[in-house]
């Protein structure tokens, strides 16, 4: 049998995961008290009672509010840093990772304060051994627009970044909306990844998009892709990744997409097991494998499936594949 311990051991991969997402409640309180930020709780049992939600929407307006209390790019350092420990005790050698900077400038915090911030941590997780690269995201229910004087303004750090991602609010906010921008990203250099995880009828639609009009290296959740045969041949030819996150699909969708992660594992796609938000779902990686191994009986061979697949879908290159696994 396939123990939490022996997942919690496994060298893998976290490749859908959002910084922002890992803050906990004890250093949003400690945030909150060094920016003289009134967040509205004064205990971390408090600011816990908040993290409680039953759908995309309901995390989402507790997600962006809590993001306030980061604001110097210590602020930034601090809260990867601890994320970076947390990752390296759940077995996990690469990370690259999500961020929203539009969250934080259309506060009126500076774009190099929170890159700086990230890139500083990132750098020091090295001495975890852990590698960790950063991955600019786009709020999808922010305009086109804004994505393009975002990717310009970051730009000038793009030796910071390894690729850009879109995120947040899916509904009536195709891929397509934002094809130049990710085209000039991609004429910089940079890896591309969506979100895709409409629960609906017709979701296969931003699917076909984002693998065909896109062009993605990797689709973020986009377990949905089973209903399409035809699609998943295309992203397995293609060697597309698809990063899944049980725990959070169990809040935020109708349920963990077990199923479809072990179809998509059964018929040779490059899907993995990821953590999204766990500050705020309770569970990082090692507990994202270990729900979905109870929830779908996976083998001892399913779960070491699972976690090449993650090196297979990261960006490191073919030589530091072989030093991190
Ligand atoms: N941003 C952070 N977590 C997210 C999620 N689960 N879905 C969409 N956007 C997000
Ligand atoms: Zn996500």
């Amino acid at each position: 049998t396939v123990t939490p311990e022996f997942l919690v051991g496994l060298p893998k991969c976290e490749l859908h995961l959002h910084l922002e997402g890992t803050l906990e409640p004890e250093l949003k309180l400690a945030l909150a008290r060094r920016n003289g930020v009134d967040i509205g709780q004064n205990t971390v049992e408090e600011v816990r009672a908040t993290y409680q939600f039953d759908s995309l929407a309901s995390f989402l307006a507790v997600y962006y509010p809590a993001m306030e209390v980061l604001v110097e790019e210590q602020d930034f350092y601090d809260l990867a840093a601890a994320y970076f420990v947390r990752a390296a005790a759940d077995g996990v050698r690469r990370v690259e990772a999500f961020f929203d900077p539009q969250a934080h400038t259309s506060r009126g915090v500076p774009i190099a304060n929170v890159i700086l911030g990230y890139s500083r941590a990132a750098r020091d997780a090295a001495e975890l051994g852990v590698s960790a690269a950063l991955i600019l995201c786009f709020l999808r229910d922010f305009s086109a627009e804004s994505a393009l004087e975002t990717l310009r303004e970051a730009l000038p750090f793009k030796e910071h970044l390894i690729g850009v991602g879109l995120d947040s609010d899916e509904r009536e906010n195709p891929p397509v909306k934002f094809q130049p921008v990710f085209e000039l990203a991609r004429a910089e250099g940079l890896k591309l990844t969506m979100h895709c995880d409409i629960d609906q009828l017709g979701s296969i639609e931003n699917i076909r998009q984002v693998l065909e009009d896109i062009g993605v290296d990797r689709i973020d959740h986009g377990t949905n892709i089973v209903e399409s045969p035809a699609l998943v041949a295309f992203a397995i030819e293609r060697g597309v990744g698809f990063t899944t996150c049980p725990v959070s699909n169990s809040f935020v969708t109708a349920d963990m997409k077990a199923d479809e992660i072990v179809q998509l594992l059964r018929q040779g796609a490059l899907v993995c097991v990821n953590s999204d938000d766990p500050a705020y779902f309770g569970a990082y990686i090692a507990k994202n494998y270990v729900a979905l191994v109870e929830k779908a009986d996976l083998s001892l061979d399913d779960v070491v499936a699972l976690a090449r697949n993650s090196f297979d879908a990261s960006w490191l290159s073919d030589e530091d594949k072989a030093v991190y696994r």
